[in-house]
């Protein structure tokens, strides 16, 4: 019997060095992926690969910052050396700085989030572009306190489902994992969502601190679990080294 064709997605490449090899070529196309790792593990680093991965094939892509604002995020990068003025004059890299949604329920003038408002006006910020690839670091705001979490992660479920949905782009979120924990998500409820987890630390080696790369989870795709280490160069990004 004839095999037929076989019903994989399509991949998206990642833009980081050696990576892509690992999962089968990339992400999935039209999913959604969560970064996660603690403050200075590289978390921009390699959501900025991932759009100039996009916008060097011709693939617009929307940045949305919420704790940061997007000047600094255009000098992180040029600090990288990377050079996202061209691409936004071309209008094909938009940043959006989100922090406005969030700032009534930080108030406290409102008990929550109005999700669909938030992926529509996405929408159609991203369908200006013609965008193929957004990044959403981080997922939730740094701000929210015990009594916000419940908000909070309605917000993510919803987020996370109507852009997979909806917007018909592949997505990566980025998530602070508490210093010290297990956990890999700040409120747990994304990592259950998402197609796949890719995870950033610094440990400890020997007398040394070296930085680390995990893909924990990836949604139809053979993973070895091999941690490896990386280095963050500038001009390159993330550049993936040998297995740790
Ligand atoms: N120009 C550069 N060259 C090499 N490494 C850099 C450069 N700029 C930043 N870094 C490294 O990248 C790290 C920050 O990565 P970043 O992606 O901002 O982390 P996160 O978003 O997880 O907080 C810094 O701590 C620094 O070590
Ligand atoms: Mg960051």
């Amino acid at each position: 019997m004839e095999e037929g064709p076989a019903l994989t997605r399509g991949r998206d490449g990642t833009g980081i060095d050696g990576l892509d090899a690992l999962i089968e070529g990339g992400f999935q196309e039209r999913k959604a992926y969560l970064i996660c790792g603690e403050p200075g593990t590289g978390k921009t680093t390699f959501c900025l690969q991932f759009l100039l991965k996009g916008l060097g094939q011709g693939e617009p892509g929307v940045y949305v910052t919420i704790d940061e604002k997007p000047s600094h995020l255009i000098e992180d990068a040029q600090s990288m050396g990377w050079d996202l003025a061209p691409h936004l004059d071309r209008k094909e890299l938009l940043i959006l700085d989100a922090s406005p949604y969030f700032t009534n329920l930080r108030l406290g003038k409102e008990r929550e989030l109005d999700v669909r408002q938030i992926v529509s006006d996405l929408g159609k910020h991203m369908k200006s572009l013609g965008a193929r690839r957004l990044v959403i670091d981080p997922v939730a705001p740094l701000i929210f306190k015990e009594e916000g979490q419940a908000v909070v992660m309605e917000y993510i479920r919803s987020l996370i489902f109507s852009i997979e949905d909806n917007l018909g782009c592949t997505a990566l979120f980025t998530s602070h994992m508490v210093t010290g924990s297990e956990r890999l998500s700040r409120f747990g409820v994304e990592e259950f969502i998402v197609s796949g987890i890719v995870l950033l630390r610094i440990v400890r080696a020997q007398n040394r601190y070296i930085r680390t790369l995990f893909v924990r989870k990836m949604r139809g795709t053979a993973l070895d679990l091999t941690e490896y280490s990386f280095d963050i160069v500038r001009g390159r990004g993330i550049v993936l080294r040998q297995a740790v």
